[in-house]
């Protein structure tokens, strides 16, 4: 039977890895996946994780199973950390998944199984990955404007057009900070005027928080969330700690839905545990324990609060030493507006053709949609990538 299979498209992002690990010309550029890379253009291994697994090394006596909704002192400390003073801990079912996409998922099957499969309305553009996510579990996926037509300012009149279309009880995917792919955030303001009109219009708000601590920092990210809380009892949350633990391959993320009564976090902790039993049965332990690890220990929090403002503040280096390169060089574009957007990714402008031409010509990979992940960019890399991509401008 499998042999009327034709092959699946590759991933657009995942897919670029693979090609880039394939690639053996000397000096190629990887600004596709988002991954964090140090000044060497490494993904380290943060030290307070290396000290965590140390402690877990001598400490864990089982590899038992976890119970359905994972590791109990990792959730606590992730609701701490991302709710904390939004959201009393009583009124927050909460869920250790896979990562971020695992919490999405879960999210998605729970508000399917639970309720009734409903429209989902994710930002245009979004990460590529969010509507195959919501379409699996059957879900319609919509989408709303979000950006201005030069790609470079926020559309809020736009995104209030398109979902005045939604319906009551529609969700909406919002991301909390650090947009992915555009890296242009909603300010305070603008945050508090989508809350009002998600409101109003009874949508049920889903928001993707898989970088905080990469904007403005761990409080300062939680911004949107908070607006959203004034003007929602119930809204659906899932954090990763792949980018701000670097604990990428470990696979750690989290699904909390906030509710107004405890009764209620008690059925929706039951409903997520039964969409989770069917599909993976209980999540890996090793990622959970070492943020559980690092988060109750007051000297690895700090080191690692440390460690995480190291990140931002590079990443925030490079956006500037790319702008001032391409000014040095005489760049055709002016890309200052780099600097006034948030987290890994930045929409360059660049177009399809001149991606395919960056990647065929000059060994440097960058995702179809011409965003960046700025935090691929080093020292070492920074000059040829200038000049390749002035060249491409032309192209
Ligand atoms: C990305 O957008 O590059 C990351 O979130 C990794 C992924 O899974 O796509």
């Amino acid at each position: 039977m499998f042999e009327t299979l034709s092959p699946a498209p590759p991933d657009p992002i995942l897919g670029l890895g693979e090609s880039f690990l394939a690639d053996n010309r000397p000096g190629k550029i990887n600004l596709s996946i988002g991954v964090f890379k140090d000044e060497q253009g490494q993904t380290p291994v943060l030290n307070c994780v290396k000290l965590a697994e140390q402690q877990l090394l001598e400490s864990e006596r089982t590899k038992g199973y976890l119970g359905i909704d994972g590791l109990a002192d990792f959730n606590r400390l992730a609701t701490e950390l991302m709710l904390g003073g939004i959201v009393p801990p009583q009124q927050v079912a909460v869920c250790q998944t896979p990562g971020g996409t695992g919490a999405l998922r879960v999210a998605a099957d729970f508000l399917a199984k639970s309720l009734a499969p409903s429209r989902v309305w994710c930002s245009a553009p979004t990460w590529p990955n969010h509507g195959p996510i919501f379409e699996s579990a059957g879900h319609e996926v919509k989408s709303y404007r979000y950006l201005s037509a030069d790609r470079r300012t926020l559309d809020l009149e736009g995104m209030f057009d398109d979902l005045q279309q939604a319906c009551p009880g529609d969700v909406v995917c919002l991301h909390a900070c650090c947009h992915n792919p555009s890296g242009i955030d909603p300010t305070a303001q603008q945050w508090a005027a989508i809350a009002e009109q998600t409101a109003s219009r009874k949508l049920m708000p889903l928001i993707d928080f898989a970088y905080q601590g990469f904007g403005d920092g761990l409080v300062e990210d939680q911004v949107g969330i908070r607006a959203m809380a004034q003007k929602h009892a119930e809204f659906l949350l899932c954090g990763s700690f792949s980018k701000n633990f670097g604990l990428y391959s470990e696979r750690v993320g989290t699904l909390m839905v906030a509710v107004p009564q405890v009764d209620s976090a008690n059925s929706v902790a039951s409903r997520i545990k039964l969409a989770v039993r069917s599909n993976y049965s209980n999540p890996p332990r090793h990622g959970a324990a070492v943020v559980a690890t690092v988060l109750s220990d007051p000297e690895l929090r700090r080191q690692w609060e440390d460690e995480l403002t190291g990140m931002r503040q590079r990443i925030h280096r490079m956006r500037s030493e790319f702008v001032a390169e391409t000014k040095r060089i005489g760049c055709a574009t002016d890309f200052s507006f780099l600097m006034d957007q948030r987290g890994m990714f930045s929409f360059s402008g660049l177009t399809p053709l001149q991606v395919d031409w960056l990647r065929t010509e000059k060994a440097i990979y960058i995702v179809g949609s011409g965003r960046i992940n700025v935090a691929g960019i080093t020292p070492q890399n920074l000059e040829t990538l200038a000049a390749a991509v002035s060249e491409a401008l032309s192209v």
